[in-house]
């Protein structure tokens, strides 16, 4: 019989009351920053706020196009920015909010593959894990402890 390899993936779901304030902060962020998303196509609007290591915060949000995919999303926008500016700061966390245009409530939000194996790329390049936030509707948060719980089997070179 074939061998078989099997992994565990694992989210915490934190009640948005009991985040840490660097956490709540990073949430708070993204949440403000995805009002000036361009996504007048998808009409879903993405924030994304990156905390260094030096305690300063980055925020980005989605960018759309006529041409559907020359879009980029919230994630990587800002992980472009910071890691194109401070290249030598390590990103400690990463949080992300979503709200539907016609919508008060916030959405469920998850990085898509492109932006997962961006983070991973950050997490080689710094040799540690990037914690990932991911407001999960109104009241929760989903987090990541890092990208492998969201990318199992990822590519990279480097063990972490
Ligand atoms: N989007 C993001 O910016 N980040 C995510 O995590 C999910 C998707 C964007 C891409 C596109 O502009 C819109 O949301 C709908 O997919």
């Amino acid at each position: 019989m074939n061998r078989k390899i099997e992994v565990t993936a694992s989210l915490e779901v934190i009640p948005l009351g009991l985040l840490t304030e660097s956490e709540s902060k990073l949430i708070h962020k993204a949440k403000e920053i995805l009002e000036s998303a361009h996504a007048p196509y998808s009409k879903f609007l993405v924030g994304a706020a990156v905390l260094l290591e030096n305690g300063e915060i980055f925020v980005a949000n989605n960018q759309e196009n006529v041409s559907f995919p020359v879009g980029i999303c919230a994630e990587r926008a800002v992980l472009s920015y910071v890691m194109g500016n401070f290249p030598n700061l390590k990103p400690l966390k990463i949080a992300i909010a979503a709200r539907r245009l016609n919508e008060k409530a916030y959405a469920y939000v998850t990085p898509c593959g492109m932006c997962r194996q961006t983070i991973n790329e950050y997490e080689v390049k710094f040799g540690d894990k990037i914690e990932i936030l991911m407001l999960n509707g109104q009241e929760e948060v989903l987090k990541a402890d890092g990208i492998e719980q969201l990318l199992p089997f990822r590519f990279h070179n480097l063990h972490l």
